[in-house]
C-alpha cells in the first residue's frame, strides 16, 4: 500500500489580475471571469524557474514528512514546462535538494494530468519494491506562453505542489488510481514546435510557432467534463464506494464551468468540491498537488475522509485517484 507522508505547495508572490491582462490584450475582467471563473494568477519572478518552484514545494513536503532529502529513494517530476530540454528537471531537483544518487525522471507532455499519472506510476513502483518517493507537479507556464494570444494566455498561472510517498502508514493512503489516454484527440491541445517534426529554428521563431499553444477550447471543455467525471466514477467503482462516501473532490483547476459541469454530472454538492481557480488560474500539473496541500493546510480534510483527485490534460490524458485520510 502507498501512503502519503508529506505535502508541500508553493506559488510565486507576484499576483496578476484580469485587469492587468486587459491592458495587454483585447480582453476584459468580465469576459475572463464569466468564461473561466479566473480572477488572478501568480507569475514567477525573473530569478525563479521551474526548478526553484519545484524545490520550494519539495522541501516543504520532505520537511512535512519528518524525513530528510537523504531518505528519498526516487523522484518523479510531472511537468510540461521543464527547466531545460535535457536533462530532466528531476535530475536537477535531486542535486538541488541534496538527495543521494537515486533514480529520477520527468513525466512530461501529459499536460495537466501529469501529477495524478505520476501518482499512479509511483504507487506501482512502491508496490513492486518498497521505497520513499518524492512526486512533484510543477509548471512555469507563463514564461512559455504567447503573451499576445488572449485565447490561451489569460488561462494560466505558475505553481508547484509535492508529496512524499512511502510504504509505511502516514497521513493518507492512496487506495486506487485510474488513468487513460485518447491519442486520437492529441490535436485538440498542442504546442507542436520544438520536437523532431518541427524543430526550433529561425522559421518557427519568425512565424511565432515556437510558443503557440493551439487549443480547441470547446472540444477540450467537452472532453474534460466527460473524462474527469467518468474517471471519478471508475475509481469509486474499483474501491466499492459511491460519491456519497466522498468527503471532497479535488479536480484539476482549469475552468470553473468545467468543474461545475463535472460536479453536476457526479451529482455532488458545491461544499464537496474544492475550487481555487479564481485565485491561481490553471497551473497545469501543479493544480492538483498544490490544491491538495492547501486542503491539508487549511484543515479542509481530516482523518477518515475519502478524497478524490482528478485531472485531464493534453494527450488527451485523464486520471483519478482515491485517497483515504
Ligand atoms: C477557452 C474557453 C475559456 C473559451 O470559452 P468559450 O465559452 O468556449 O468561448 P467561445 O468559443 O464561446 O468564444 C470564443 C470567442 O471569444 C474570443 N476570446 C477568446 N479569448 C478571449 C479573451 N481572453 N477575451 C475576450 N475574448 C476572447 C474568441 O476570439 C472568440 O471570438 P469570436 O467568437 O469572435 O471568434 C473555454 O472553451 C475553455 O475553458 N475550454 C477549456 C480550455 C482548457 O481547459 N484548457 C486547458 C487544458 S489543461
Amino acid at each position: 500500500m502507498t501512503h502519503i507522508v508529506g505535502f508541500g505547495g508553493y506559488v510565486p508572490e507576484r499576483v496578476m489580475t484580469n485587469d492587468e491582462w486587459a491592458l495587454l490584450v483585447d480582453t476584459t475582467d468580465e469576459w475572463i471571469t464569466q468564461r473561466t471563473g479566473i480572477k488572478r494568477r501568480r507569475i514567477a519572478a525573473p530569478d525563479e524557474s521551474t526548478l526553484t518552484l519545484a524545490g520550494n514545494a519539495a522541501r516543504m513536503a520532505i520537511k512535512d514528512s519528518g524525513l530528510t532529502p537523504d531518505d528519498i529513494d526516487e523522484i518523479i517530476v510531472a511537468t510540461d514546462t521543464p527547466e531545460m530540454y535535457t536533462p530532466d528537471t528531476a535530475a536537477l531537483l535531486q542535486d538541488l535538494l541534496g538527495c543521494r544518487n537515486v533514480p529520477t525522471y520527468d513525466l512530461g507532455g501529459s499536460g495537466c494530468a501529469g501529477f495524478v499519472q505520476a501518482l499512479d506510476v509511483a504507487r506501482a513502483r512502491i508496490a513492486f519494491s518498497p521505497r520513499t518517493m518524492l512526486v512533484v507537479g510543477v509548471e512555469l507556464i507563463t514564461r512559455m506562453l504567447d503573451w499576445s494570444d488572449r485565447s490561451t494566455a489569460v488561462l494560466f498561472g505558475d505553481a508547484a505542489g509535492a508529496v512524499v510517498l512511502g510504504p509505511d502508514p502516514g497521513r493518507a493512503r492512496v487506495l486506487e488510481v485510474v488513468s487513460g489516454t485518447d491519442g486520437s484527440a492529441a490535436g485538440i491541445l498542442t504546442l507542436a514546435a520544438g520536437g523532431t517534426r518541427n524543430p526550433f529554428n529561425r522559421q518557427t521563431l519568425e512565424s511565432g510557432e515556437y510558443n503557440r499553444l493551439v487549443m480547441d477550447g470547446r472540444r477540450v471543455f467537452t472532453e474534460a467534463v466527460a473524462r474527469m467525471s467518468q474517471a471519478v466514477s471508475d475509481v469509486l467503482d474499483r474501491i466499492g464506494k459511491t460519491i456519497d462516501d466522498v468527503s471532497l473532490v479535488i479536480p484539476h483547476q482549469a475552468n470553473l464551468r468545467i468543474i461545475d459541469a463535472v460536479r453536476k454530472k457526479l451529482q455532488v454538492g458545491e461544499d464537496k468540491v474544492f475550487v481555487n481557480v479564481h485565485e491561481y488560474g490553471n497551473t497545469g500539473s501543479a493544480t492538483v498537488p498544490f490544491a491538495l496541500w492547501q486542503c491539508v493546510e487549511a484543515g479542509r480534510v481530516s482523518e477518515g475522509d475519502l478524497v478524490i483527485l482528478t485531472a485531464f490534460g493534453a494527450g488527451f490524458h485523464w486520471a483519478a485517484a482515491a485517497v483515504q485520510f
